[in-house]
């Protein structure tokens, strides 16, 4: 089994993949590791099982395409949660505080030798800014990042408001009680002085801040954006600021038009690059893409269902299919065709895919396998 790294991956990750050929060039790898590398364009072979990237969005890969070639997509949710925080944090007081202009300006002081005390003095009034305590932070998707930012944001002073639609349960009870749950985006446009975004970017979020979404915002609102560079309609965003409406973008995906702009924020994509966040989502995506390859488990995919159990009878079928009526008798009438005992199963769906485990007491043959293939909607059959 070969495994190809598209990016730079932890070494913490070796380990797990020393049974594999675990390399950084070859020709048709039955899996993948990538960080941000562009996967449009990749030349994909039968033999790729799935796709691992090590951080949350999956923007890079095409998610849809590989689930019609029965390819797996796993992300690593929550594995760099807190080093997004942590930036999202530091981003409140930038978005607060002038901090980033005062310290360019204080670098113009240079050569004012014992002049530059005086100076400071004299200067400093330009670029007061405010406290973040008491101010209220508009949360957009409460993920694993957007909680704990939320739950920070709280335990600094601030009024927290937040909005989800799909949240999961285990997000809602991590989430603070002093934070309020509200029912639209528009609430938060409407009552937030800050905002900062935490959801993938789809059709659905493409260009969500733009200029009608802008002007429902409060005067001087500040937007934070770890997310994805295309939320943001960029122009709409230039001319607020341009125009006062926005105090400060503060973006970690910049784009030629923002650079230079005054109080747009430019970071170079830093949210997940801390060691610490490398390496959680590194073991993270190994483990999920080895279990995969191993055990046909699949946890955190983006395009499948979640689907596993342990391993326990002579032979295990995986079987991706389409989410379609009947499928599922088709299939069991197969194997029991064969005489063959299910020992365990499990099946769900994600929208119209679906995967199925069936652990079986015996090792189904050749011909056997061949025809639940030919059923009509399987995507494809693997034999554990
Ligand atoms: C993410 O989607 O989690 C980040 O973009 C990860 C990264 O910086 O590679």
């Amino acid at each position: 089994m070969k495994i190809l790294k598209l990016n730079a991956i932890s070494p913490v990750a070796d380990e797990i993949f020393s049974k594999y050929e675990y390399t950084d060039s070859c020709a048709s790898p039955d899996g993948v590791m990538v960080r941000s590398a562009n996967m449009a364009d990749f030349p994909v072979t039968d033999n790729l099982l799935a796709v691992a990237r090590a951080g949350a969005g999956t923007n890079n890969i095409p998610s849809a395409e590989y689930a019609e070639k029965g390819i797996v997509v796993f992300n690593t949710p929550g594995a760099n949660a807190n080093a997004v925080k942590e930036l999202v944090i530091c981003e409140l007081f930038l978005g607060g505080r002038n901090i980033t202009d005062a310290i360019d300006w204080v670098k113009t002081l240079k050569g004012e030798g014992e002049n530059v005390g005086k100076l400071v003095e004299k200067g400093k009034s330009k670029f007061v800014g405010c406290e973040i305590a008491g101010k209220t932070l508009g949360v957009i998707g409460l993920g694993a990042i957007g909680v704990m930012v939320a739950n920070s944001a709280a335990a600094l002073g601030m009024k927290v408001i937040g909005f989800d639609p799909y949240l999961s349960t285990p997000n809602a009870v991590a989430l603070t009680s002093d934070a309020k749950l509200v029912s639209s985006r528009d609430e938060i446009y409407k009552k937030a002085d800050f905002i900062t975004l935490h959801v993938p970017l789809n059709a659905e979020t493409k260009g969500m801040i733009n200029a009608e979404t802008i002007k429902k915002m409060k005067d001087g609102a500040v937007i934070i954006n770890n997310s994805r560079g295309e939320l943001a309609d960029t122009s709409a965003v230039i001319d607020a600021l341009e125009g006062g409406k926005l105090a400060r973008y503060i973006t970690d995906f910049p784009v030629a038009e923002l650079i230079g702009v005054k109080n747009a924020v430019c970071v170079p994509h830093l949210g997940a690059s801390t060691p610490e966040a490398e390496d959680y989502c590194a073991v993270m995506a190994a483990r999920q893409l080895t279990d995969y390859i191993e055990n046909g488990n699949i946890k955190n995919s983006v395009n499948y269902p979640a689907v596993s159990m342990p391993k326990e009878s002579a032979a295990r079928v995986c079987i991706h299919h389409r989410n379609i009526k009947e499928i599922l008798s088709k299939l069991l009438t197969v194997i029991s065709s064969y005489g063959i005992n299910v020992a365990n199963m499990q099946d769900a769906s994600k929208g119209e895919y679906a995967y199925l485990i069936c652990d079986l007491d015996e090792v189904p043959n050749a011909e056997c396998i061949e025809k639940l293939r030919k059923i009509s909607g399987v995507i494809k059959v693997r034999l554990l």
